[in-house]
């Protein structure tokens, strides 16, 4: 499974770009809003931080135009932008424009299979399956995942399914049991799917018997 972080906060980025996990980056107007710097200027640090696909998101959702012309102008920012696209019938025209110019697009704000179907038909690279927003609600999000990744492996598509708005660890687990390809994760997740108390305790016990001993490496 690809780990993505869902982050527009650089400090985050480069964490874990150092802990030598991540493979991708997802960003969205909500992330890049809480940092306040510029677009293009996060954008492109991004992705001198980070060697592989960087989601940049359109905000003309009622327009395939108009978020076709934003398309255009991120996607000139670096080679590894991928074109972030909300769903709809607007957005699955762009797709499929960018789609037809070897433009990478990820699709946005999916809640069920059938709209991954028309985002895999349209040509989607990655279909960003929302999981936490369904969750809250009482929802089970993770069903639609489940789904989508049998869809994209019965009918071969190219698109890989994206878990998207993670809220825990646990989330990280189903998605794997789902098979999922990529998970898009908060740095808070990330930090705590390293923790375990038992690790912590047992980490410890070993380096004060270690002390204990008077062995060394010799
Ligand atoms: C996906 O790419 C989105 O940026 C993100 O996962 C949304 O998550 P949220 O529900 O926590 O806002």
């Amino acid at each position: 499974m690809k780990f993505f972080i869902d982050s527009a906060n650089l400090d985050e980025i480069r964490k874990v770009a150092e802990m030598g996990l991540v493979d991708g980056v997802t960003t969205n107007p909500t992330l890049l809003a809480k940092e306040g710097k510029g677009f293009k200027t996060t954008i492109q640090e991004i992705c001198s931080i980070v060697d592989g696909p960087v989601s940049a998101e359109v905000v003309s959702a009622t327009s395939a135009e108009e978020m076709l012309k934003e398309a255009h102008i991120v996607s000139s920012w670096h080679p590894n932008v991928v074109v972030k696209v909300p769903f709809g019938p607007e957005g699955m025209k762009v797709v499929k424009k960018l789609t037809a110019e070897g433009i990478k697009t990820n699709v946005t704000v999916l809640f069920t299979l059938t709209q991954a179907l028309i985002a895999a038909k349209a040509g989607a690279t990655f279909l960003s399956n929302f999981v936490g927003r369904v969750d809250d609600i009482s929802g089970e999000g993770m069903v639609a995942v489940r789904d989508s990744v049998n869809m994209v492996h019965e009918y071969e598509f190219k698109s890989e399914v994206l878990v998207a708005s993670v809220r825990s660890p646990q989330h990280i687990v189903e998605a794997v049991r789902a098979g999922a390809h990529i998970a898009t994760i908060p740095f808070k997740v990330l930090e705590q799917m390293y923790q375990h108390p038992l690790t912590t305790s047992g980490i410890e016990r070993f380096t004060e018997d270690w002390k204990k001993s008077g062995l060394n490496f010799d």
